[in-house]
C-alpha cells in the first residue's frame, strides 16, 4: 500500500506551519506583524498599488488564486479520470511557488533526505532538476528518454524504482524540454498504477511548464494529468504561468498534488511567498473574463508561427530535422555540416554568430543526450522570427562558403 508517511520526510512530518495573527484576524487597527503602517516608502502610487496595501504583508493563503486555476483546469480534465464529482480539483490540491523553480526544490526537499536519498530523471530534461538534486545533496539516477520518440522507458523506470527504495522521486517534463514532445498520458497512467501496484514508496513527478501549448479549445478533455491528482495518491503535477501566460516575470508556479501532500508542501514554504503584486497579476491572467482568452489567443499564434519558422528553417540548407515534438513554443533543431551531418561544431558556430554578430539569440542544445548538432528555438513574435530566419540564412550561408 503507498504510504504518504514513508514518503515524506520524519522532520517534515512533524513540522507545525507558521501560524500569524492575521490567520485569526483580519480587520481592524492591525499592529500585529510589525509593518510599517504608514505605508510603502514610494512618492508615487498607482490605484491598483494604493488598493493593494504594500506596507503589509501578504495573504499565506491565496485561496482565490488556487479556486481560479482549479476552476481553469478542472474546465478541461484529463480524459482518464474516473469520477470527476469525487476526484475534481479542489484549492487544498495546491501550493504556489516563486516559479516552479522553487516548486521543484519545495518538493525535493519534503522527500529526499541529503546524503541519503535519490531521486530519478529521464534525459534529456530540464536542467534545474540536477541543480536542485546536487545542492540538496541527492543522488541522481539517470533513465535516458527513449530515442527518437523521446518518451518514457516504462519498464526501465518502474524496474529502477523497485530495485531500488531509496529513489523516491521521479521527474518528468510533458511537454519535455529540451525535446518538446508530449508524454504519452497512457504511459504516465502505466507508471503510476504499476509502481503502487509494486508498493514503491514514492512519487511520479509531472513538470507541465509546456502543457498550454497543447490545449485543444474544442475538446472536452486535456493533455494535462493535474487532474487526476485526487484519483492517483503518488502523482504530482507542475505548472507556471512563465510560458503560455507570458508571465515570467511575476514567478508564479503552481503544484498540484493529494490535499495530504499539499497539506506538508504549504506548511513548509515560507508564508510570505507569493507577494501581492504577484498574485494581484496572476488573478487576472487566470480570470475567466480576461486572462485566459488573452492566452488562448498567445497560444493559437504561437503554434500558428512555428509551423511557420519551422517549414521556412527547413528550405535552408544546413538545417536538417526537427528532432523534437510540436507541443511547445519552442523547436529543436538539427544543424548540419557540409556532409549533412548533424554538427555541434557548426551548431555552436551558428549560435555564436547569432548571438555576438546579430544579437539574435538561441539556445545550444548539442551536449544533452540525443541532441547531437541541436539548437532549441523558442517561437517569437512573426516580426522576431522573420529576422531569425533571414539571419540564420545569412549566418550559415557564410559558414558553407
Ligand atoms: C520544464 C520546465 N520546468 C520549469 C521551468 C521553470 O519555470 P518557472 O519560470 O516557473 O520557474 C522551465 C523553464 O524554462 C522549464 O522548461
Amino acid at each position: 500500500m503507498f504510504d504518504l508517511k514513508k514518503v515524506v520526510r520524519p522532520n517534515i512530518l512533524s513540522l507545525e506551519p507558521y501560524r500569524c495573527a492575521r490567520d485569526d484576524f483580519k480587520t481592524g487597527v492591525l499592529l500585529d506583524a510589525n509593518e510599517n503602517t504608514y505605508g510603502p516608502a514610494l512618492t508615487t502610487l498607482t490605484e491598483d498599488e494604493k488598493s493593494l496595501e504594500l506596507n503589509r504583508y501578504p495573504d499565506p493563503h491565496q485561496i482565490e488564486l488556487k479556486q481560479q486555476i482549479i476552476e481553469f483546469r478542472n474546465s478541461q480534465p484529463n480524459k482518464f479520470l474516473k469520477d470527476f464529482e469525487k476526484s475534481k480539483l479542489k484549492p487544498e490540491n495546491l501550493c504556489l511557488g516563486v516559479g516552479s523553480d522553487e516548486s521543484i526544490d519545495l518538493l525535493l526537499r519534503c522527500v529526499c533526505a541529503p546524503g541519503k536519498e535519490k531521486m530519478l530523471i529521464c534525459p534529456p530534461t530540464y536542467g534545474m532538476y540536477s541543480i536542485c538534486a546536487t545542492v540538496n545533496d541527492v543522488e541522481i539516477v539517470k533513465v535516458p528518454l527513449l530515442y527518437p520518440s523521446f518518451q518514457v522507458d516504462i519498464s526501465s523506470v518502474v524496474d529502477k524504482v523497485v530495485k531500488d527504495s531509496s529513489i523516491k522521486l521521479v521527474y518528468l517534463t510533458s511537454p519535455g524540454n529540451p525535446t518538446g514532445k508530449l508524454l504519452a498520458v497512457s504511459d504516465i497512467i502505466e507508471l503510476l498504477e504499476k509502481t503502487l501496484a509494486a508498493n514503491w514508496q514514492g512519487l511520479i513527478v509531472v513538470d507541465e511548464a509546456y502543457i498550454d501549448f497543447t490545449l485543444d479549445p474544442n475538446s472536452k478533455y486535456s493533455e494535462s494529468v493535474s487532474t487526476l491528482v485526487n484519483q492517483y495518491p503518488n502523482l504530482v503535477v507542475f505548472q507556471t504561468l512563465s510560458k503560455s501566460f507570458g508571465l515570467a516575470g511575476i514567478r508564479l508556479g503552481i503544484t498540484y498534488s493529494s490535499t495530504d501532500l499539499a497539506y506538508f508542501l504549504n506548511a513548509m514554504k515560507y508564508p510570505y511567498n507569493i507577494s501581492s503584486l504577484t498574485s494581484n497579476v496572476a488573478k487576472r491572467a487566470t480570470s475567466l473574463d480576461s486572462g485566459l482568452h488573452i492566452m488562448a489567443e498567445y497560444v493559437a499564434n504561437t503554434i500558428e508561427q512555428r509551423q511557420l519558422v519551422l517549414d521556412k528553417l527547413q528550405s535552408i540548407e544546413g538545417i536538417g530535422r526537427n528532432i523534437g515534438g510540436l507541443d511547445s513554443n519552442f523547436i529543436l533543431v538539427e544543424v548540419l555540416n557540409k556532409e549533412g551531418v548533424p554538427s555541434n561544431e557548426v551548431a555552436q558556430q551558428l549560435y555564436n554568430t547569432l548571438a555576438v554578430d546579430n544579437e539574435v539569440v538561441v539556445r545550444f542544445r548539442g551536449k544533452e543526450l540525443n541532441c547531437t548538432g541541436a539548437l532549441r528555438i523558442t517561437i517569437g513574435t512573426e516580426q522576431e522570427n522573420k529576422i531569425l530566419i533571414e539571419k540564420i540564412a545569412q549566418v550559415l550561408k557564410a559558414i558553407n562558403k
